[in-house]
Protein backbone atom coordinates (compact mmCIF):
# COMPACT_ATOMS: atom_id res chain seq x y z
CA UNK A 1 0.00 0.00 0.00
CA UNK A 2 1.66 3.25 -1.02
CA UNK A 3 0.60 6.52 1.20
CA UNK A 4 1.86 9.62 0.58
CA UNK A 5 5.04 11.54 1.48
CA UNK A 6 3.15 13.43 3.93
CA UNK A 7 1.33 10.62 5.55
CA UNK A 8 4.85 8.93 5.82
CA UNK A 9 6.47 11.55 7.62
CA UNK A 10 3.75 12.53 10.10
CA UNK A 11 4.29 12.74 13.44
CA UNK A 12 1.61 11.44 15.75
CA UNK A 13 0.99 14.79 18.22
CA UNK A 14 3.41 13.83 21.54
CA UNK A 15 0.80 14.89 23.89
CA UNK A 16 -1.80 12.69 22.87
CA UNK A 17 0.75 9.20 22.26
CA UNK A 18 1.74 10.43 26.28
CA UNK A 19 -1.98 10.43 26.84
CA UNK A 20 -3.10 6.99 25.22
CA UNK A 21 0.44 5.50 26.72
CA UNK A 22 -0.47 6.63 30.47
CA UNK A 23 -4.36 5.06 29.73
CA UNK A 24 -2.29 1.74 29.40
CA UNK A 25 -0.79 1.98 32.12
CA UNK A 26 -3.87 3.01 34.15
CA UNK A 27 -6.00 0.57 33.00
CA UNK A 28 -3.17 -2.08 34.13
CA UNK A 29 -3.57 -0.75 37.69
CA UNK A 30 -0.29 1.26 37.73
CA UNK A 31 -0.29 4.56 40.17
CA UNK A 32 0.29 6.76 37.29
CA UNK A 33 0.05 10.78 37.63
CA UNK A 34 -0.38 12.53 34.23
CA UNK A 35 1.73 15.42 34.23
CA UNK A 36 1.48 15.78 31.05
CA UNK A 37 -2.31 16.83 29.97
CA UNK A 38 -3.40 19.93 27.81
CA UNK A 39 -6.48 20.59 29.98
CA UNK A 40 -8.55 22.06 32.94
CA UNK A 41 -9.82 19.66 34.98
CA UNK A 42 -13.94 19.87 35.67
CA UNK A 43 -16.99 20.51 33.74
CA UNK A 44 -17.36 23.26 31.37
CA UNK A 45 -19.10 26.34 32.30
CA UNK A 46 -22.99 25.82 33.76
CA UNK A 47 -24.55 28.42 31.17
CA UNK A 48 -22.47 25.85 28.43
CA UNK A 49 -23.63 22.82 28.97
CA UNK A 50 -27.64 24.51 29.59
CA UNK A 51 -27.32 26.20 26.23
CA UNK A 52 -25.91 23.05 24.12
CA UNK A 53 -28.38 20.77 26.54
CA UNK A 54 -31.33 23.23 24.78
CA UNK A 55 -30.38 22.91 21.32
CA UNK A 56 -30.34 19.28 22.18
CA UNK A 57 -34.10 19.68 22.91
CA UNK A 58 -35.33 22.22 20.14
CA UNK A 59 -33.92 19.03 17.68
CA UNK A 60 -32.36 21.99 15.70
CA UNK A 61 -29.58 20.43 15.12
CA UNK A 62 -28.61 20.75 11.42
CA UNK A 63 -25.36 22.67 9.13
CA UNK A 64 -24.71 26.48 10.15
CA UNK A 65 -23.45 28.85 8.13
CA UNK A 66 -19.52 27.93 7.61
CA UNK A 67 -17.95 30.52 9.68
CA UNK A 68 -20.30 30.54 12.31
CA UNK A 69 -24.31 31.15 13.69
CA UNK A 70 -24.31 35.10 12.98
CA UNK A 71 -24.83 35.77 16.92
CA UNK A 72 -21.36 33.67 18.04
CA UNK A 73 -19.27 36.28 15.04
CA UNK A 74 -20.95 39.00 16.84
CA UNK A 75 -20.57 37.75 20.64
CA UNK A 76 -16.63 36.95 19.15
CA UNK A 77 -16.55 40.33 17.64
CA UNK A 78 -17.20 41.83 21.15
CA UNK A 79 -15.15 39.97 23.05
CA UNK A 80 -12.44 40.75 21.39
CA UNK A 81 -13.26 44.16 21.48
CA UNK A 82 -13.45 44.20 25.00
CA UNK A 83 -9.80 42.23 24.92
CA UNK A 84 -8.33 44.34 22.74
CA UNK A 85 -9.51 47.37 22.68
CA UNK A 86 -10.13 48.39 19.34
CA UNK A 87 -13.09 47.80 16.95
CA UNK A 88 -13.77 44.40 15.13
CA UNK A 89 -16.81 43.62 13.61
CA UNK A 90 -18.24 40.16 12.76
CA UNK A 91 -16.70 40.23 9.52
CA UNK A 92 -13.44 39.86 10.65
CA UNK A 93 -14.50 36.63 12.75
CA UNK A 94 -14.42 33.20 11.29
CA UNK A 95 -15.62 30.57 14.14
CA UNK A 96 -14.67 26.64 13.48
CA UNK A 97 -14.15 23.27 14.98
CA UNK A 98 -11.26 24.07 17.92
CA UNK A 99 -7.81 26.39 17.00
CA UNK A 100 -6.63 23.56 15.49
CA UNK A 101 -8.72 23.72 12.21
CA UNK A 102 -8.51 27.35 12.35
CA UNK A 103 -4.73 27.54 12.67
CA UNK A 104 -4.75 24.77 9.60
CA UNK A 105 -7.41 27.83 7.50
CA UNK A 106 -4.99 30.25 8.04
CA UNK A 107 -1.91 28.80 6.91
CA UNK A 108 -3.24 27.17 3.86
CA UNK A 109 -5.20 30.40 3.33
CA UNK A 110 -1.32 32.58 3.11
CA UNK A 111 1.02 29.66 2.48
CA UNK A 112 1.81 28.37 -1.09
CA UNK A 113 3.57 25.28 -1.57
CA UNK A 114 7.33 26.02 -0.87
CA UNK A 115 7.01 29.19 1.16
CA UNK A 116 8.45 29.66 4.28
CA UNK A 117 7.23 30.10 7.36
CA UNK A 118 8.65 31.42 10.89
CA UNK A 119 8.20 29.24 13.98
CA UNK A 120 10.01 30.62 17.26
CA UNK A 121 11.10 27.86 19.50
CA UNK A 122 9.95 26.78 21.98
CA UNK A 123 6.71 25.63 19.83
CA UNK A 124 3.68 24.25 20.30
CA UNK A 125 4.06 20.82 18.98
CA UNK A 126 1.79 20.70 15.88
CA UNK A 127 3.21 24.35 14.55
CA UNK A 128 5.89 22.67 12.39
CA UNK A 129 3.38 19.66 10.99
CA UNK A 130 0.38 21.92 10.19
CA UNK A 131 3.26 24.41 8.22
CA UNK A 132 4.51 20.56 6.51
CA UNK A 133 0.88 19.70 5.54
CA UNK A 134 -0.07 22.92 3.51
CA UNK A 135 3.34 22.25 1.53
CA UNK A 136 5.26 25.07 3.60
CA UNK A 137 8.60 24.26 5.38
CA UNK A 138 8.77 25.22 8.87
CA UNK A 139 11.84 27.45 9.78
CA UNK A 140 12.84 27.06 13.90
CA UNK A 141 14.39 30.07 15.41
CA UNK A 142 15.35 28.91 18.90
CA UNK A 143 15.61 31.35 21.69
CA UNK A 144 19.54 31.96 22.97
CA UNK A 145 20.86 28.91 24.81
CA UNK A 146 19.04 28.85 28.28
CA UNK A 147 16.21 30.93 27.49
CA UNK A 148 12.84 30.42 25.64
CA UNK A 149 12.43 33.51 24.75
CA UNK A 150 13.53 33.94 20.99
CA UNK A 151 15.13 37.59 20.08
CA UNK A 152 13.87 39.81 17.91
CA UNK A 153 17.16 40.22 15.62
CA UNK A 154 17.07 36.07 15.08
CA UNK A 155 13.66 36.62 13.64
CA UNK A 156 14.38 38.94 11.82
CA UNK A 157 17.57 37.35 10.32
CA UNK A 158 15.58 34.22 9.24
CA UNK A 159 13.28 36.35 7.18
CA UNK A 160 14.04 35.67 3.31
CA UNK A 161 12.24 36.08 -0.01
CA UNK A 162 10.16 32.90 0.67
CA UNK A 163 8.99 33.67 4.17
CA UNK A 164 5.35 34.20 4.28
CA UNK A 165 3.76 34.23 7.76
CA UNK A 166 5.05 33.80 11.57
CA UNK A 167 3.31 31.78 13.84
CA UNK A 168 3.61 33.47 17.20
CA UNK A 169 2.14 31.96 20.37
CA UNK A 170 2.05 34.14 23.56
CA UNK A 171 1.28 33.25 26.25
CA UNK A 172 3.42 30.43 25.03
CA UNK A 173 2.87 26.70 25.54
CA UNK A 174 5.24 25.04 26.39
CA UNK A 175 7.32 27.50 27.71
CA UNK A 176 4.36 29.38 30.17
CA UNK A 177 6.74 32.77 28.92
CA UNK A 178 4.58 36.05 28.13
CA UNK A 179 6.56 37.52 25.15
CA UNK A 180 7.35 41.09 25.67
CA UNK A 181 6.40 43.90 24.38
CA UNK A 182 8.81 44.76 22.43
CA UNK A 183 9.31 41.39 20.91
CA UNK A 184 5.50 41.95 19.97
CA UNK A 185 5.68 45.38 18.17
CA UNK A 186 9.07 44.17 16.38
CA UNK A 187 7.46 41.76 14.63
CA UNK A 188 4.43 43.98 13.54
CA UNK A 189 7.09 46.52 12.64
CA UNK A 190 8.73 43.79 10.23
CA UNK A 191 5.23 41.94 8.92
CA UNK A 192 4.57 45.32 7.99
CA UNK A 193 8.02 46.11 6.15
CA UNK A 194 8.15 42.60 4.52
CA UNK A 195 4.47 41.95 4.17
CA UNK A 196 4.25 39.07 6.09
CA UNK A 197 1.23 37.70 8.28
CA UNK A 198 1.43 37.56 11.62
CA UNK A 199 -0.43 34.30 12.47
CA UNK A 200 -0.69 35.32 17.00
CA UNK A 201 -2.33 31.87 18.71
CA UNK A 202 -3.48 33.85 21.88
CA UNK A 203 -5.52 30.55 23.44
CA UNK A 204 -4.25 31.01 26.42
CA UNK A 205 -4.46 34.74 26.91
CA UNK A 206 -6.59 35.13 29.61
CA UNK A 207 -4.77 32.45 31.91
CA UNK A 208 -2.23 34.92 33.10
CA UNK A 209 -0.36 34.94 36.65
CA UNK A 210 0.98 37.82 39.14
CA UNK A 211 -1.40 40.93 37.23
CA UNK A 212 0.58 40.44 34.02
CA UNK A 213 -0.70 40.97 30.51
CA UNK A 214 0.46 39.34 27.54
CA UNK A 215 0.68 42.18 24.75
CA UNK A 216 -0.77 41.68 22.22
CA UNK A 217 0.41 42.46 18.65
CA UNK A 218 -3.44 42.81 16.96
CA UNK A 219 -3.71 45.56 19.82
CA UNK A 220 -0.80 46.93 17.95
CA UNK A 221 -1.41 47.24 15.03
CA UNK A 222 -2.41 50.95 14.12
CA UNK A 223 -3.42 50.73 10.61
CA UNK A 224 -7.21 49.61 9.71
CA UNK A 225 -8.48 46.14 9.94
CA UNK A 226 -8.68 45.81 6.18
CA UNK A 227 -4.98 45.88 5.94
CA UNK A 228 -4.06 43.71 9.55
CA UNK A 229 -1.74 41.25 9.09
CA UNK A 230 -2.45 39.65 12.34
CA UNK A 231 -4.23 36.69 12.32
CA UNK A 232 -5.73 36.46 15.92
CA UNK A 233 -6.88 32.97 16.81
CA UNK A 234 -8.53 32.13 20.27
CA UNK A 235 -10.99 29.99 20.98
CA UNK A 236 -12.93 28.51 24.41
CA UNK A 237 -10.43 25.15 24.67
CA UNK A 238 -8.36 26.45 27.41
CA UNK A 239 -10.29 29.37 29.22
CA UNK A 240 -13.38 27.60 30.00
CA UNK A 241 -12.24 24.41 29.69
CA UNK A 242 -14.11 23.76 26.78
CA UNK A 243 -11.84 21.39 25.20
CA UNK A 244 -14.52 18.85 23.76
CA UNK A 245 -16.55 20.91 22.44
CA UNK A 246 -14.12 21.67 19.72
CA UNK A 247 -14.62 25.97 19.25
CA UNK A 248 -12.05 28.54 17.90
CA UNK A 249 -11.79 31.10 16.17
CA UNK A 250 -10.04 33.85 14.30
CA UNK A 251 -10.28 37.31 13.96
CA UNK A 252 -8.86 38.89 10.86
CA UNK A 253 -9.38 41.16 8.01
CA UNK A 254 -12.05 40.43 5.98
CA UNK A 255 -10.02 39.50 3.04
CA UNK A 256 -8.20 36.59 5.00
CA UNK A 257 -11.43 35.49 6.93
CA UNK A 258 -12.87 34.93 3.19
CA UNK A 259 -10.24 32.80 2.42
CA UNK A 260 -10.41 30.74 5.53
CA UNK A 261 -14.21 30.52 4.81
CA UNK A 262 -13.69 28.97 2.14
CA UNK A 263 -11.51 26.69 3.14
CA UNK A 264 -13.81 25.74 6.19
CA UNK A 265 -16.47 25.59 3.95
CA UNK A 266 -14.69 22.45 2.10
CA UNK A 267 -13.02 20.84 4.90
CA UNK A 268 -15.70 21.25 8.02
CA UNK A 269 -18.57 22.72 6.69
CA UNK A 270 -19.12 24.46 10.09
CA UNK A 271 -18.62 23.77 13.63
CA UNK A 272 -21.04 21.96 15.75
CA UNK A 273 -24.33 23.88 16.64
CA UNK A 274 -24.41 22.43 19.93
CA UNK A 275 -21.05 23.77 20.22
CA UNK A 276 -22.04 27.13 19.33
CA UNK A 277 -24.27 27.94 21.45
CA UNK A 278 -22.44 26.61 24.23
CA UNK A 279 -19.94 28.71 23.17
CA UNK A 280 -22.20 32.01 22.84
CA UNK A 281 -23.61 31.38 26.48
CA UNK A 282 -19.61 31.17 28.14
CA UNK A 283 -18.67 34.34 26.12
CA UNK A 284 -21.89 36.16 27.28
CA UNK A 285 -21.86 35.21 30.92
CA UNK A 286 -19.14 33.48 32.19
CA UNK A 287 -16.42 36.04 32.48
CA UNK A 288 -16.04 34.64 36.19
CA UNK A 289 -15.36 31.12 35.36
CA UNK A 290 -12.26 32.30 33.46
CA UNK A 291 -11.06 34.31 36.58
CA UNK A 292 -11.78 31.40 39.50
CA UNK A 293 -9.77 28.60 36.94
CA UNK A 294 -6.96 31.59 36.43
CA UNK A 295 -6.80 31.81 40.08
CA UNK A 296 -6.76 28.56 40.57
CA UNK A 297 -4.27 27.73 37.99
CA UNK A 298 -2.14 30.18 39.38
CA UNK A 299 -2.05 28.48 42.98
CA UNK A 300 -1.28 25.04 40.95
CA UNK A 301 1.60 26.84 39.23
CA UNK A 302 3.42 28.06 42.36
CA UNK A 303 2.66 24.58 44.61
CA UNK A 304 4.53 22.80 41.16
CA UNK A 305 7.38 25.36 41.68
CA UNK A 306 8.04 25.21 44.90
CA UNK A 307 7.81 21.12 44.69
CA UNK A 308 10.23 21.22 42.38
CA UNK A 309 12.39 23.25 43.44
CA UNK A 310 14.36 21.21 45.97
CA UNK A 311 15.73 18.70 43.39
CA UNK A 312 19.33 20.65 43.11
CA UNK A 313 20.59 21.03 39.58
CA UNK A 314 17.04 21.65 38.04
CA UNK A 315 16.36 25.44 36.60
CA UNK A 316 12.91 26.04 36.70
CA UNK A 317 11.89 29.26 34.71
CA UNK A 318 8.40 30.74 36.72
CA UNK A 319 5.71 30.67 33.79
CA UNK A 320 4.04 33.85 34.10
CA UNK A 321 0.93 32.11 31.97
CA UNK A 322 -0.80 28.80 30.20
CA UNK A 323 -0.61 25.90 32.78
CA UNK A 324 2.86 24.34 31.65
CA UNK A 325 6.00 24.86 33.11
CA UNK A 326 8.88 23.86 30.92
CA UNK A 327 12.06 23.37 33.55
CA UNK A 328 15.51 22.52 32.26
CA UNK A 329 16.79 19.00 33.26
CA UNK A 330 20.56 19.40 31.08
CA UNK A 331 21.71 18.81 34.40
CA UNK A 332 20.35 15.56 34.53
CA UNK A 333 19.72 14.31 31.01
CA UNK A 334 19.92 16.07 27.93
CA UNK A 335 17.89 13.66 25.95
CA UNK A 336 14.54 14.53 26.88
CA UNK A 337 12.70 11.63 25.21
CA UNK A 338 14.84 9.57 27.37
CA UNK A 339 14.45 10.84 30.64
CA UNK A 340 10.61 11.29 29.82
CA UNK A 341 10.36 7.59 29.34
CA UNK A 342 12.79 6.95 32.23
CA UNK A 343 10.30 9.10 34.75
CA UNK A 344 7.17 6.78 33.36
CA UNK A 345 8.93 3.78 33.41
CA UNK A 346 10.89 4.63 37.48
CA UNK A 347 8.09 7.33 38.71
CA UNK A 348 4.81 6.68 37.10
CA UNK A 349 4.95 10.24 36.33
CA UNK A 350 3.64 11.67 32.77
CA UNK A 351 5.90 14.27 31.01
CA UNK A 352 6.27 15.83 27.62
CA UNK A 353 9.64 15.48 26.14
CA UNK A 354 10.71 18.99 25.43
CA UNK A 355 12.42 17.79 21.82
CA UNK A 356 8.54 17.68 21.11
CA UNK A 357 8.41 21.61 21.35
CA UNK A 358 11.94 22.33 20.48
CA UNK A 359 13.23 22.43 23.69
CA UNK A 360 15.67 19.82 24.31
CA UNK A 361 17.14 19.00 27.60
CA UNK A 362 13.89 20.47 29.12
CA UNK A 363 10.59 18.61 29.87
CA UNK A 364 6.87 20.35 29.74
CA UNK A 365 5.29 19.40 32.94
CA UNK A 366 1.79 20.63 33.09
CA UNK A 367 -0.19 22.14 36.26
CA UNK A 368 -3.59 21.82 35.25
CA UNK A 369 -4.43 18.47 37.02
CA UNK A 370 -5.05 18.47 41.00
CA UNK A 371 -2.51 19.94 43.85
CA UNK A 372 -2.40 16.54 44.91
CA UNK A 373 -1.24 14.95 41.62
CA UNK A 374 1.02 18.28 41.19
CA UNK A 375 2.64 17.60 45.03
CA UNK A 376 2.90 13.67 44.38
CA UNK A 377 4.33 14.06 40.97
CA UNK A 378 6.83 16.33 42.09
CA UNK A 379 7.69 14.15 45.12
CA UNK A 380 8.32 11.13 42.47
CA UNK A 381 10.28 13.20 40.32
CA UNK A 382 12.27 13.88 43.07
CA UNK A 383 13.49 10.47 43.86
CA UNK A 384 13.83 9.35 40.42
CA UNK A 385 16.23 11.76 39.68
CA UNK A 386 18.21 12.64 43.01
CA UNK A 387 21.58 10.89 43.62
CA UNK A 388 21.05 11.23 47.07
CA UNK A 389 17.23 10.26 46.96
CA UNK A 390 16.82 6.51 48.87
CA UNK A 391 17.06 3.71 46.71
CA UNK A 392 13.39 2.56 47.33
CA UNK A 393 9.65 4.96 47.47
CA UNK A 394 6.60 4.10 48.11
CA UNK A 395 3.37 5.05 45.92
CA UNK A 396 0.61 3.54 44.37
CA UNK A 397 0.69 1.34 48.17
CA UNK A 398 4.12 -0.54 46.61
CA UNK A 399 7.65 -0.02 47.35
CA UNK A 400 9.14 1.28 44.10
CA UNK A 401 13.09 -0.01 43.57
CA UNK A 402 14.82 2.85 41.00
CA UNK A 403 16.46 -0.12 39.05
CA UNK A 404 18.84 1.80 36.48
CA UNK A 405 20.54 5.05 36.13
CA UNK A 406 19.40 7.89 35.18
CA UNK A 407 20.33 8.03 31.21
CA UNK A 408 22.90 10.08 30.37
CA UNK A 409 24.03 12.32 29.22
C1 LIG B 1 -0.88 26.88 21.64
C2 LIG B 1 -2.08 26.07 21.29
N1 LIG B 1 -2.79 26.39 20.21
C3 LIG B 1 -3.86 25.67 19.85
C4 LIG B 1 -4.27 24.58 20.58
C5 LIG B 1 -5.45 23.78 20.11
O1 LIG B 1 -6.63 24.23 20.60
P1 LIG B 1 -8.02 23.51 20.25
O2 LIG B 1 -8.16 22.37 21.21
O3 LIG B 1 -9.04 24.57 20.41
O4 LIG B 1 -7.93 23.01 18.84
C6 LIG B 1 -3.56 24.21 21.72
C7 LIG B 1 -3.96 23.00 22.49
O5 LIG B 1 -3.19 22.41 23.21
C8 LIG B 1 -2.44 24.97 22.09
O6 LIG B 1 -1.72 24.67 23.17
Amino acid sequence: MRLSRLAATLKEPATLRLNAEAARLKAAGEAVIHLGGGEPAGPAPAAALEAARKVLERGEVKYTATPGIPALRQAVARWTERQYGRPVEARNVLVSAGAKPVLMAALASVVDPGDEVIVPAPYWVSYPEMVRMVGGSPVIVPAPEGEVIPRIEDLRGAVTDRTRAILYNSPNNPSGAIYPRDLAAGLVDLCRERDLFLISDEIYRCLVFDGVQAVSPFTLWDGAMDDCPVILVDGVSKMFGMTGFRIGWAVASPAVIDAMNRYTGQVLSCASPLSQAATLAALETEEAFIENLRIALQRRRDILVGSLSGLTGLRVPVPQGTFYCLPDFSAFCRDSAALSEYLLEQARVVTVPGVDFGAEGRLRISFCGTEEDLVEGARRIRWALDPAAPETCEFGGKVHRRDRPVPGP
